[in-house]
């Protein structure tokens, strides 16, 4: 039988150097779409996922992470006494199990496929899932449950992959397609930022992965890649051919680039939305300022 996916990896050692002055004093990971912090969304997504144990990869100046997933006793009592129930309810599902959450530092920033070895003692033989937080994606069912289920069918390694335009395939690493299955394809080759000449397809990966153990062992190389990083990719690569194999996913679900300013902006007026209390008023604002933007052209 197929060994259950239930640890994942949340690589979250980045310095958000886009994002400054804001990071100055604030992990990327804690900014807010709405009002719900990005990693937030990425723990939700993994715990619909069956995840039990998550590992987050950090560096120096997380701690404010670290604190967002104790249990605040002051504010819940606080929140208890003047009968705010519902919001007691959502700062509850924001605590974490004791032992459920763990800590590994990445003492320096050598990429991200370095980030994921940090991590190797805590995930043993098992298989396991990575997730960037910064790729917010939202979908009907979540990204990472679509990919377990699909998962169990396959074996393998798993990456989530989307269509990206040519122009930005550079941004991504990109997979060689052997076999197009439609919702999955059969992965023949995999390459991280290539030139956009050189892509060879516009099949990009997107910060969800299901990893076999032995990607871990080929991160014991450190064989540095693309922009003289350790890259998850490059490992994962070293996959294909072998018994295991790799399968690029296309997920069903918007994903925003949260890394970047736009995809970040993207993602709050996408998120409020599609909330029923701010609609109407986001919505109102929305077409008031085209039509400001349309007049003044
Ligand atoms: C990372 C991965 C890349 C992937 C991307 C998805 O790159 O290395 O293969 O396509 O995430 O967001 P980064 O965006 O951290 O440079």
């Amino acid at each position: 039988m197929r060994r259950k996916v239930t640890k994942a990896i949340f690589p979250v050692a980045g310095l958000g150097t886009r994002f400054l002055p804001a990071t100055k004093s604030v992990p990327k990971e804690i900014m807010t779409l709405v009002d719900r912090p990005l990693i937030q969304y990425a723990i939700d997504e993994a715990r619909a996922a069956g995840i039990k144990e998550f590992i987050f990869v950090t560096s120096r100046g997380k701690g404010a992470l670290e604190d967002y997933f104790d249990h605040a006793p002051t504010l819940e009592q606080e929140l208890r006494k003047k009968g705010k129930d519902q919001l007691l309810s959502i700062l509850k599902d924001t605590n974490m199990d004791s032992g459920a959450i763990a800590y590994i530092r990445q003492h320096k920033a050598l990429g991200l496929g370095h980030a994921v070895w940090c991590a190797r003692r805590l995930i043993g033989n098992e298989p396991f899932a990575v997730i960037l937080p910064d790729d917010v994606i939202a979908a009907e069912k979540p990204c990472l449950q679509q990919m377990v289920e699909a998962y169990e069918q396959t074996g393998g390694n798993m990456v989530a992959a989307m269509e990206v335009p040519a122009s930005q395939a550079s941004s991504y690493g990109v997979l060689d397609v052997e076999e197009d299955m439609g919702q999955m394809v059969k992965v023949r080759g995999m390459v991280e930022k290539p030139k956009a000449e050189e892509a060879p397809s516009n099949l990009a990966v997107i910060g969800r992965y299901i990893l076999d153990p032995d990607v871990l062992r080929s991160l014991n190389q450190m064989k540095s890649g693309a922009g003289g990083e350790i890259q998850l990719t490059d490992a994962i690569a070293q996959e294909i051919g072998g018994d295991n194999g790799v399968y690029g996913y296309r997920f069903r679900g918007q994903r925003f680039d949260c890394g970047s300013k736009s995809g970040f902006l993207q993602a709050t007026v996408s998120f409020g939305l599609a909330r029923e209390e701010l609609r109407e008023d986001l919505l109102g604002f929305i077409r008031d300022a085209v039509r400001m933007e349309n007049a003044a052209e």
